[in-house]
């Protein structure tokens, strides 16, 4: 077993690293203007606190995460192109992908596209502020698809088995419920999916037929990716409270909002996978503009607002206090490390991970957890 030294690269020395990014560019004078303005930055952030750099530890962790299983969804449906690695896609499985959303395979690439550059990033900053970076590659153990298009690589995320949590989509219809504020029990918009194990992509080419059973594995798709990106842009945005750089916090009040982007765009998609019944399993995706509720069959009003399918922008929901007006706005805004782990965990996304990824993870989410603004 790998410990975590091993895992969590060496600091490298901040004029080492800088060096060696001017060697790059290839023009001592650009180098010489480029490492005076970097050596000035370094003079007002006065490096990382510990309980920033581990923060960012955490999310570099999270975006390896989420590039590996976007890495997955576009080698079978995204676009194929050298900007995002991929081979051929699955023809079958991306037919399916479009009749949700006919740019489906062009979100997918570019949140790929997203997630890579944000663990590139993260990294490359911890590095450059004397902290290290985190290497997830030693956890890269996991078999992936076997259909037509994968690569056939190892994986850090396993999109095969997922028990997926849609009850963000009443929880941003409440107006009267915020999980910071007054929790309560938000239902689900796919009750099945929170009721066992699915596959969101084809696991070999035997998935790809009948219809029904792709359009499924693809309605899968189209909700377990907003139900990770609300979760994304929660956590960002309950981190920076605790940020004590101002830089860190520009990172994170920069990065939170285009995980909500996707999200916005992904909840959007969601609404338009094609209500079926699976005949190879039995998950329903259900009528959610019916007026009907899905968990009870109540009927009424407030039931049909609470799914209808274009009612995508935020409603306004009690903030800070009960007794203040009701305010659209993010919610939770007060998630932790620990918790956004907890939830990918119960979602199924590390189902076949070694004790050693648990463990470096919880150890990850431990310190970052620990981190109070203004604490050095
Ligand atoms: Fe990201």
């Amino acid at each position: 077993m790998q410990d975590d030294g091993d895992i969590i690269s060496r600091p490298h020395d901040r004029r080492s690293f800088l060096k060696a990014g001017l060697a790059a560019t290839g023009s001592a004078t650009v180098g010489t203007a480029l490492l005076a303005r970097a050596t000035a930055a370094s003079a007002q952030t006065g490096g990382l606190t510990p309980g920033d750099a581990a923060m960012l530890q955490f999310l570099a962790a999270g975006e390896a995460i989420e590039a590996d299983f976007y890495s997955q969804y576009n080698e079978l449906g995204g676009i194929q192109d050298d900007e995002v690695p991929g081979r051929t896609g699955n023809p079958v499985y991306t037919r399916h992908l479009a009749r949700i959303d006919p740019n489906f395979s062009q979100y997918i690439h570019d949140t790929a596209d997203d997630e890579i550059s944000h663990r590139n990033f993260l990294n490359a900053y911890l590095v450059a502020n004397g902290a290290a970076a985190v290497d997830m590659e030693p956890f890269r153990t996991l078999p992936g698809s076997a259909a037509t298009g994968s690569t056939g690589s190892l994986r850090l995320t396993n999109l095969m088995q997922l028990t997926v949590d849609t009850s963000w989509w009443t929880r941003y219809r409440s107006s009267t419920n915020n999980p910071d504020v007054n929790p309560t029990t938000f239902e689900q918009a796919v009750p099945d999916l929170h009721n066992g194990q699915f596959t969101a992509i084809p696991r070999t080419d035997d998935d790809l037929q009948p219809s029904q059973h792709i359009q499924a594995i693809a309605n899968t798709a189209a909700f377990q990716i907003p139900t990770v990106e609300q979760g994304g842009g929660s956590l960002r945005l309950a981190m920076a409270q605790r940020a004590t750089s101002v830089e860190v916090l520009r990172l994170l009040i920069s990065m939170g909002p285009i995980e909500l982007m996707h999200f916005q765009t992904w909840s959007k998609a969601a609404g338009s996978a094609p209500p079926l019944t699976d005949p190879t399993s039995g998950l329903n995706f259900p009528h959610l503009n019916s007026g009907v509720d899905p968990n009870n069959g109540a009927t009424g009003g407030a039931v049909k607002e609470m799914f209808q399918t274009n009612l995508i922008m935020p409603e306004p929901c009690p903030f800070i206090d009960t007794s203040l007006p009701v305010c659209s706005v993010v919610r939770p805004t007060t998630a932790t490390a620990t918790g956004a782990l907890n939830f990918l965990t119960a979602m199924g996304l590390f189902i076949g991970q070694s004790p050693a990824f648990f463990t470096f993870m919880t150890n990850l989410a431990t310190a970052a957890d620990a981190a109070q603004r203004g604490a050095v």
